[in-house]
């Protein structure tokens, strides 16, 4: 283990929220993508933002071979990549001198006795105070490993400071090994030490779900069965597999979005007001969505979702092969890389109000949205005129990418007959705050830092999740290889996600220039 002594750098000045207490983040899975593109960007964001205390320090943990001042020079590398800004070196250089490197194996007590003496170190160096942060970057195979080398080592137990564990997704690949992980975690951390994070919960948008409708009055009135006639949530990518063929083509694409992602989603959109913004509060109300949504019979399952997989094309701007033809993907591989349902709360607000979702990769853009679409007037009193239809009032919730909210509705075309057009009103999170680069993981390590565990997953709710995803993924593995595949790259997905709406008299929300007179 190698340590140089910190240079003597100003910290940054403090100037907007406050910052969290003295920690140290200890990150396993160091030399992995999550570290370099995510983890390391977020600190840097959060140090230009003022938010991370002055006495804090970052340990990384992985198996390569190599020195604190060589980890410190690859962060220094990777940050110019995917900071997506030009780092001040007064900052970085603040950072920096806060990096450190054990090199270590997860299934070695040896390891942990040498990180014990690295914790040591900083929190002599860097004063953190014995408060440590745990993030578990690594694959999910090594999770219960590391918590129990952990306690083992003594470096679970809150004698001085706090200790806290980031679980990263996937967390199970199924309802029974969910369990298992959260029993894991349980028998040695209490729950309110378990972090589990879902990045989309440190999205803007997303966060800004629970203020557009508990900070506002004239939403929540009509926000339930007897004035929204369906909901749609769409994740589309252009990307592919880019690389990452070890664990997608064993997860896909339902396990790897829809029982973490687009459930913290349905659950923010379909929650009641919760009594305070108290972390239990919150969550209490996404976890009995959650529990409401129905588990689908195997006809259900038949009936009521569709997957898909990519053929060549091109999206994004890019030529994508076959996903088969994809390296590192398995011969006539039969994993999706799309996935759509149907899927029905059962509560007083939503009972008979469907949830529509598509999500997929090789799709014809990058879009993450959300559309309540509200009920048609009760009958047309433009039916005696050329008005035929009127298109329905929709609210579209953009997540990503141009951040915001637009209000879909219908409008008369001037002129002297009776036509009708619709228009909208358009909030643009850049045109009100502008964009500040951020990863979405800022938010999240601010919270953990503090003890805030709101936007963190409880066990209750990731089981919850896999009690709805693991009857789709059990009949779909038991049926047939699927002839794939059944889009081509570049398209809006295969044509049954399109069936499965028509068939309800509805369609996909696509967006549309507002109509001109
Ligand atoms: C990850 C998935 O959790 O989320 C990836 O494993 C996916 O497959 C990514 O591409 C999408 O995240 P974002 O923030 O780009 O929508």
């Amino acid at each position: 283990m190698t340590q140089t002594m910190p240079r003597p750098v100003q910290a940054p000045a403090r100037k907007n929220g406050a910052p969290g207490g003295p920690c140290a983040m200890v990150i396993f899975g160091a030399s992995g993508d999550l570290t370099k593109r995510k983890l390391v960007p977020a600190l840097y964001n959060l140090c230009r933002q003022e938010l991370l205390p002055e006495n804090f320090a970052v340990i990384g943990f992985a198996r390569s071979e190599q020195t604190s001042e060589a980890f410190r020079r690859s962060m220094r590398e990777d940050i110019k990549r995917f900071c997506d800004c030009t780092p001040d070196p007064g900052l970085w250089d603040w950072i920096e001198n806060r990096i450190h490197y054990v090199r270590g194996d997860a299934t070695q007590p040896e390891s942990f006795q040498a990180l014990r003496a690295q914790l040591s170190e900083v929190e002599r160096d860097h004063g953190t105070k014995g408060n440590v942060l745990f993030y578990l970057a690594t694959a999910p195979e090594h999770f219960g490993t590391i918590v129990s080398q952990l306690q083992a080592a003594g470096l679970t137990q809150e004698r001085e400071g706090w200790r806290r564990v980031i679980v990263e997704k996937p967390f199970g690949r199924d309802l029974s090994s969910a369990r298992a992980l959260n029993e894991e975690l349980r028998s040695v951390l209490s729950e309110r030490q378990i972090y589990r994070i879902d990045h989309y919960l440190g999205k803007e948008t997303v966060q800004n779900l629970l203020v557009f409708r508990f900070a506002n009055g004239i939403f929540e009135p009509i926000w339930n069965r007897r004035y929204v006639d369906h909901v749609q949530i769409t994740v589309a990518e252009t990307v592919g597999v880019e690389g990452r063929a070890g664990y997608f083509d064993t997860a896909g694409t339902l396990r790897d979005m829809v029982p973490n992602h687009i459930f913290q989603l349905i659950s923010l959109v379909a929650m009641e007001p919760p009594i305070s913004f108290e972390a239990n509060a919150v969550r209490d109300e996404q976890a009995k969505v959650l529990r409401a949504i129905q588990p689908m019979s195997e006809e259900e399952v038949l009936k009521l979702t569709v997957r898909g997989q990519y053929g060549a094309g091109r999206a994004g701007g890019k030529d994508l092969p076959d996903y088969r033809a994809e390296k590192g993907v398995a011969q006539g591989s039969s994993t999706e890389t799309f996935a759509a349902m149907k899927l029905g709360i059962d509560s007083w607000r939503w009972k008979d109000v469907p949830f529509y979702l598509r999500v997929g990769k090789g799709l014809h853009a990058r879009r993450t949205e959300i559309v309540v679409q509200f009920r048609r007037p009760p009958f047309s009193l433009f039916r005696d005129t050329s008005v035929e239809e009127l298109t329905p009032n929709r609210l579209v919730v953009r997540i990503q990418p141009d951040e915001g909210i637009q209000l879909l509705f219908g409008a008369k075309i001037p002129g002297a007959t009776m036509r009708l057009g619709t228009v909208d009103m358009d909030f643009r999170y850049q045109d009100h705050f502008g964009i500040e680069p951020a990863t979405g993981y800022e938010r999240l390590l601010y919270d953990a830092v503090l003890g805030d565990p709101t936007l963190f997953q409880r066990a209750d709710m990731v089981e919850a999740g896999w009690s709805v995803v693991t009857p789709v993924l059990d009949v779909w593995s038991a049926l047939p290889p699927r002839n794939f595949p059944n889009y081509a790259a570049g398209s809006l997905g295969p044509k049954e996600a399109d069936a499965l709406l028509e068939r309800d008299g509805r369609r996909w929300y696509e967006p549309e220039p507002a109509a001109k007179p």
